[in-house]
């Protein structure tokens, strides 16, 4: 045999030698040597479970986006979903841009080419099928293409507090509306009225009196919620297949009852290894800055809800500083919001109108259940979090004016300093809408629509 023979069936052979390796790295340790690069920050936690987005010859899942994403893009009402690029009509922009595939856009693995939100094109990419706006909107004449997303005007998928008629109604809101609060939480009362339960006390713990524990545990319990409406040890400490007793009931005792906050907690970063059977996340695992002491807490249920007071308070700023440490974390005492947190604390302002690290993290939202509209807590922080605007539905409208708030969202000094001085920013592109909202008013108002 020849040597050019030789060469020829080994390069031949390489793909399938490279296929035998990686799917036996699929289920072994040595996996992330075949990885190109780490993971987006989005993902980097759950990065060494390839089989989450690829098929065992390492291409992309079809449908490995959708699985995890899509019911937040339809929530929001995303503006350029995937359908809107399967029209035949668009068959042009698709051929420049094939926007109907996520991974156009959100490549993996390459840290050195992905900005914020996983995003791996160029800033000026609506250029591409945009490039006529000014024909249509002579406003947009001579606008950079790398403004559009950048000036705080538009998103590529979520726009819901961008939209006209959303801004329309709320232009006129004053900086601080007249009663600024947040609405109550809706109390489990039915829970405690199906299941015939009354509030239960100290004596009537049903915990065997074969387990030892402390005291401080059925002290706590008693002065808890759980006591109030009648849920009791064995309710959180049994199994659904026996009844002996579980020594640490793990998050699946939880969701019997919590079903909206479990699984909201589940497809956070916090939860996000969890929901994928791997083992619980923990500061040590992180990139953003954590106390050094904090490295091996593991997230749960219980790492800021305190067993078994299973408090909200606590659960509200200083379990979020007991592992969180940069410096818009370590600023929040300096604000005002803190202020406002503590006078609702101490009991000398209404409850709702203090604001804690959860008020904007982990909002409370309306839940539709059975046909019952309820008050909840989103456990899913990063619902909120990117891009920043979505904070300003659920969170910052309950209190300032619309205008305000993109302004302080837009400013990075406020963000870093956690909102702690005035906002020295104005964002143009909130004149944009003003203009253009007063020439539709106008319009309207002469009838021609
Ligand atoms: C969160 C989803 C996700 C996870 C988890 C993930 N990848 Fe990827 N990977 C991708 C995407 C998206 C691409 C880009 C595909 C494309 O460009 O068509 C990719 C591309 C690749 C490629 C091809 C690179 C190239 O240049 O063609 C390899 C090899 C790869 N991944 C290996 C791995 C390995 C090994 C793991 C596990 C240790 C892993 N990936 C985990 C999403 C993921
Ligand atoms: C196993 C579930 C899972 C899969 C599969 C998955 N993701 Fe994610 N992704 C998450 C979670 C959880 C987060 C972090 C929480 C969040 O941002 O919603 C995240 C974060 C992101 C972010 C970053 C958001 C931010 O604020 O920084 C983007 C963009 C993203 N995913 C896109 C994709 C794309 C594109 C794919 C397909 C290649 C994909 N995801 C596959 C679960 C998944
Ligand atoms: C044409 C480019 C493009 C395509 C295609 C694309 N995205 Fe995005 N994606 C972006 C950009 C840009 C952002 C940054 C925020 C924004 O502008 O909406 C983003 C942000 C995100 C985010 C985080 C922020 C948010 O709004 O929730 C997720 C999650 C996400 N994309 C998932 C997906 C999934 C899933 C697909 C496929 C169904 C997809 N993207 C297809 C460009 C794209
Ligand atoms: C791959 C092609 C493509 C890219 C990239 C793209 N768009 Fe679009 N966009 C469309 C299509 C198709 C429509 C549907 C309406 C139409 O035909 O003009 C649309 C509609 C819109 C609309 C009308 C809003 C609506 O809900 O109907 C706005 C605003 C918009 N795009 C802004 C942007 C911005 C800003 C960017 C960049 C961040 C961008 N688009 C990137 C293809 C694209
Ligand atoms: C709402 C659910 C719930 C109720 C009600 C509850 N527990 Fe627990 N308990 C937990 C959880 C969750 C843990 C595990 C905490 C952890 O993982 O650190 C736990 C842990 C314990 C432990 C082990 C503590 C340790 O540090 O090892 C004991 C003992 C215990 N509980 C006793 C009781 C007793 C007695 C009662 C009734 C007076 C009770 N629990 C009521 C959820 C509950
Ligand atoms: C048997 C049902 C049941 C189980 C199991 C259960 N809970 Fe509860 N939980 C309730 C009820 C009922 C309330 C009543 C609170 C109310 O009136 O708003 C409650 C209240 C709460 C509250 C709010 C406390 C407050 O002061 O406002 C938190 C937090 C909580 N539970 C967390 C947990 C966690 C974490 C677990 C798992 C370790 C758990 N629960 C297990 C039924 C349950
Ligand atoms: C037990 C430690 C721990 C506690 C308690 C905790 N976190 Fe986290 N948090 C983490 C870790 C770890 C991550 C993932 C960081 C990473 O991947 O770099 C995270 C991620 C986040 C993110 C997403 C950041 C991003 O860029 O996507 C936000 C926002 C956040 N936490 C806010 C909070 C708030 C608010 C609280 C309190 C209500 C809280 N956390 C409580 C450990 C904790
Ligand atoms: C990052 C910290 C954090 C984690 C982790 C966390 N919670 Fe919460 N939870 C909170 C905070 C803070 C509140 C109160 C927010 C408020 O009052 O607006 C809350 C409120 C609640 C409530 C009462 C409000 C409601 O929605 O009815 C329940 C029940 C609850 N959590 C259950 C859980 C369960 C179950 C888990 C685990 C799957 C969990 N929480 C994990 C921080 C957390
Ligand atoms: C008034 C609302 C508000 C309060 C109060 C607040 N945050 Fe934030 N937080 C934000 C906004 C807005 C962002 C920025 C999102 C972006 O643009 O990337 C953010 C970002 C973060 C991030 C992500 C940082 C990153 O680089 O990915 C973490 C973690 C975080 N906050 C934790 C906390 C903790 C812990 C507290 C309480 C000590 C807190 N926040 C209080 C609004 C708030
Ligand atoms: C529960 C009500 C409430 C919520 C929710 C809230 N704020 Fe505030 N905020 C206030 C109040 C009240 C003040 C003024 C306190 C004072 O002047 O004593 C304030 C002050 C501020 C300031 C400082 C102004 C100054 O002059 O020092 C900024 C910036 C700010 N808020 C931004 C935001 C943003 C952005 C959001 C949403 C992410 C938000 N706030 C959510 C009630 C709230």
């Amino acid at each position: 045999m020849n040597r050019k023979k030789l060469q020829w069936i080994l390069a031949a052979l390489a793909p399938l030698w490279l296929a035998f390796h990686f799917s036996a790295s699929i289920k072994g340790e040595k996996q992330n040597a075949f990885m190109p690069g780490d993971a987006s920050h989005g993902h980097h936690q759950i990065q060494l479970q390839c089989s989450a987005c690829h098929t065992e010859d390492m291409g992309v899942k079809h449908d490995a986006c959708a699985s995890c994403h899509q019911e937040e893009l339809d929530r929001v009402a995303d503006s350029h979903p995937v359908t809107k690029f399967l029209d035949p009509r668009n068959a042009d922009r698709v051929a420049i841009l094939d926007a109907r595939k996520c991974v156009t856009c959100h490549v993996e693995h390459q840290p050195d080419q992905t900005a914020q939100m996983g995003v791996t094109l160029p800033e000026d990419y609506c250029y591409f099928c945009h490039q006529d706006v000014a024909e249509e909107r002579p406003t947009h004449e001579g606008l950079p293409f790398n403004s559009c997303s950048t000036t705080g005007c538009h998103n590529f998928h979520d726009n819901s507090a961008l939209y006209e008629d959303f801004l329309e109604k709320h232009l006129d809101d004053p900086i601080h509306k007249p009663d600024p609060s947040v609405p109550p939480r809706t109390l489990y009362q039915n829970w405690a009225h199906e299941n015939e339960t009354s509030p239960l006390s100290l004596a009537q713990r049903d915990a065997p009196t074969s387990t030892h524990y402390s005291q401080d545990i059925a002290f706590e319990w008693s002065t808890s919620s759980h006591a109030q409406a009648g849920v009791n040890c064995m309710d959180c400490h049994q199994s659904e297949q026996s009844s002996d007793w579980v020594a640490k009931p793990g998050i699946a005792s939880c969701q019997n009852c919590h079903d909206y906050e479990t699984d909201t907690f589940l497809q956070s970063r916090h939860g996000m290894r969890l929901d994928l059977g791997l083992s619980p996340m923990t500061p040590a695992h992180a990139k953003l800055p954590m106390h050094a002491g904090a490295g091996h807490k593991e997230l749960s249920c219980v790492s800021c809800h305190d067993d078994h007071s299973f408090e909200t308070r606590f659960a509200a700023v200083n379990a979020c500083m007991s592992c969180h440490d940069d410096s818009h974390t370590n600023s929040y005492k300096e604000s005002k919001h803190y202020q406002l947190w503590l006078a609702e604390s101490n009991g000398t302002a209404p409850a709702g109108t203090g604001v804690s690290c959860a008020t904007c993290h982990l909002p409370r939202v309306e839940v539709t259940e059975f046909g019952e509209t309820l008050t909840k807590v989103l456990h899913n922080q990063n619902d909120v979090l990117r891009p920043n605007e979505k904070m300003i539905r659920p969170v910052c409208i309950q209190c300032h004016g619309v205008g305000f708030s993109i302004d302080a969202l837009a400013d990075p000094n406020l963000l870093e300093n956690n909102f702690s001085g005035p906002s020295s920013i104005h964002v143009e592109s909130l004149e944009m809408v003003v203009e253009k909202l007063s020439r539709v008013a106008a319009r309207r108002s002469q009838g021609t629509n």
